[in-house]
C-alpha cells in the first residue's frame, strides 16, 4: 500500500495500542506488523529508523540519490513515483508482502520500536540507519504535522499537544523510549547512528558517512550532487521528495507544507519558559544514563 492508498475516514483512523507501540487503524494492521519480526533479511537491506519528524523524508532522498550516484534525473527516469513509494514504510498495510519479493537493495523506513523489527537485524544482517533529532524540535514539527495530517487528530492547542508528547501519548511511542531502546542495540546491529543536527551542520560530511556505511563509493562530483539535491531548499522544489504529491485527502496542504522550516531551534518560538523548564527536567531524568547530546540552537553551529 502506498501513502495515497490510505483511506481517509476518520473513524477508521483510531490510535491502536499494540505491544508497546501505538499504530493507526486503516494504515497499519497489527497482525501484519507482528509478522515483520520473522522477515528474512538480506545483507543489502537498509532500514532507516526514525522517531516521527526526525528527518525520514530527508534520508529517503539521500539514500535514493546515493544509489543513483547523485543523478536526480535517473531516479525520476526509472520511476516517476514519490520517494515515499520508492523507499516505503515497512509497517504500512501491504508493505511487508511487497518487501518479501522486492529486488535488492530493499530500502525501507520505519518508526517501529526495535522489538517489532526483524529479529535478523540483531544478528547483524542488513543495515540500520537511526536518525535522531532533538526532541524539542521534534515536538514542534509533530504538532504542526498533526494539523496537516487528516489521519491524526488536530490538537486543541500547542499546550495540549505538549502534554501528550511528554506523556508519550502520541502515535508510535514516547521519544525517550524510542531513542533509548534503539540506542541500546547499536552494537548488536550494523547500525549508523546519526543526528538531524549533524546533517544540518555539515550535510556533505553526513552524506560521506552514510555512503561509507553503505559501502557506496562516490566521486567528489557525485557526492556534491547528492548534497545539492538533498538540501532543504532544493527538496522543497521536488514534488516527489516533499510530499506535495500526497493526496489532499490525506494532507491538508492549505494548512502548511510538510517541508516546513527544516532548522534547529524552532521550539524557541513555541515553548513557554515553564514548558521549557519542565522539558529540560524530564530530558535530564530520562537521558541521564545515555551519552547522547543534542544541538538545541542553530546559533550553536553557525
Ligand atoms: S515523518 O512524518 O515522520 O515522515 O516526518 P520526517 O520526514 O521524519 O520529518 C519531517 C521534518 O524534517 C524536515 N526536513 C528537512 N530539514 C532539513 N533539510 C532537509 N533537506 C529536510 N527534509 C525534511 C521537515 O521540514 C520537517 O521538519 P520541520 O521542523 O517541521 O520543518
Amino acid at each position: 500500500m502506498d501513502v495515497n492508498d490510505v483511506k481517509v475516514k476518520t473513524r477508521e483512523h483510531e490510535l491502536v495500542p499494540h505491544r508497546g507501540f501505538t499504530l493507526i487503524s486503516g494504515t497499519h494492521d497489527p497482525d501484519d506488523v507482528d509478522q515483520i519480526y520473522n522477515l528474512e533479511i538480506r545483507d543489502s537491506d537498509v532500514f532507516v529508523v526514525t522517531y516521527p519528524k526526525s528527518g525520514t523524508i530527508w534520508m529517503q532522498q539521500i539514500l535514493l540519490l546515493i544509489q543513483a550516484k547523485g543523478d536526480l534525473a535517473a531516479i525520476r527516469q526509472l520511476d516517476s513515483r514519490s520517494n515515499a513509494e520508492l523507499v516505503p514504510w515497512i509497517e504500512m498495510i501491504g508493505s511487508r508482502q511487497a518487501f518479501i519479493t522486492a529486488p535488492s537493495p530493499r530500502l525501507r523506513v520505519t518508526h517501529l520500536l526495535v522489538h517489532l523489527m526483524p529479529a535478523a537485524l540483531s544478528q547483524k544482517k542488513g543495515k540500520v540507519i537511526y536518525v535522531a533529532r532533538n526532541p524539542k524540535d521534534v515536538l514542534v514539527s509533530f504538532f504542526h504535522f498533526h494539523k496537516l495530517a487528516k489521519i491524526l487528530e488536530t490538537p486543541k492547542d500547542f499546550n495540549d499537544f505538549f502534554e501528550k508528547f511528554i506523556r508519550g501519548d502520541v502515535v508510535g511511542c514516547s521519544w525517550f523510549e524510542h531513542i533509548k531502546t534503539w540506542y541500546s542495540h547499536k552494537d548488536d546491529m550494523s547500525m549508523l547512528f546519526i543526528t538531524y543536527e549533524e546533517m544540518i551542520q555539515n550535510l556533505r560530511s553526513a552524506v560521506e558517512r552514510i555512503s561509507a556505511f553503505l559501502g557506496e563509493e562516490l566521486s567528489a562530483e557525485q557526492l556534491a550532487s547528492v548534497v545539492k539535491h538533498s538540501t532543504f531548499s532544493n527538496m522543497k522544489k521536488i514534488p516527489q521528495a516533499n510530499y506535495e504529491q500526497v493526496s489532499g485527502e490525506l494532507l491538508s496542504h492549505q494548512q502548511g507544507a510538510f517541508m516546513r522550516k527544516g532548522t534547529i531551534g524552532d521550539w524557541k518560538n513555541h515553548f513557554t519558559v515553564a514548558q521549557n523548564e519542565r522539558f529540560d527536567e524530564l530530558f535530564h531524568r530520562e537521558m541521564a544514563d545515555t551519552p547522547l547530546h543534542f544541538i538545541w540552537d542553530i546559533r550553536d553551529i553557525e
